[in-house]
């Protein structure tokens, strides 16, 4: 049994939305942001230390060490691991669920960008320039798609064990 893993741009829920469906499937839920901290610290701190550079090298290498899970778990990712094309190709035999998110709802929910430093001074401007640059990379990944909406984190888990476990009498045939 594959893992289950959570891709999508900051803001869309991935840590929260990944900790609901663990506890509701019963599978461990690791984030690899939460991994990476308690190993080198805090993010900001690492990419003022080392750069960016490193900081994605060191990402590439706790997701892989993550989607090595001894138990199919539910795993989120940082919104920039996708980039890796290492992961990507390890991605490839989980499945990826990508959860997309309105720039209205990421302006109510980056605030002001101080723990996520690759959204420097102009969070939002910064968003969107990196949402166009990643959204084909998120789509192309991921095995379902959880279009962006006002849905509590319960529905959406709802909708995500629906979406994976599809009734036999077809009242949810979307792949
Ligand atoms: C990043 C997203 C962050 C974190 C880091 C870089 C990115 O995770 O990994 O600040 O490049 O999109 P979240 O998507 O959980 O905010």
């Amino acid at each position: 049994m594959s893992n289950i893993v959570l891709i999508g741009p900051m803001g869309s829920g991935k840590s929260t939305v990944g900790a609901a469906l663990a506890r509701r499937l019963g599978r461990p839920h690791v984030d690899s942001d939460h991994f990476f901290v308690a190993r080198y610290g805090p993010i900001p701190d690492y990419f003022t230390t080392h750069g960016e550079k490193d900081f994605r090298e060191r990402e590439h290498r706790v997701v892989a060490e993550l989607l090595d899970s001894p138990r199919p778990s539910v795993i989120s990712l940082g919104g920039g691991a996708v980039m890796d094309e290492r992961t990507r190709a390890l991605l490839g035999e989980q499945t990826v669920i990508m959860l997309d998110i309105t720039e209205e709802q990421a302006a109510l929910r980056i605030g002001d960008g101080t723990t996520r430093p690759v959204l420097g001074d102009e969070p939002m401007e910064a968003w969107k320039r990196i949402y166009a640059e990643r959204e084909g990379i998120y789509r192309a990944c991921a095995d379902m798609v959880l279009p962006a909406d006002d849905e509590s984190i319960e529905t959406r888990v709802d909708t995500i064990v629906a979406r994976l476990n599809p009734t036999p009498s077809g009242d949810d045939t979307t792949p």
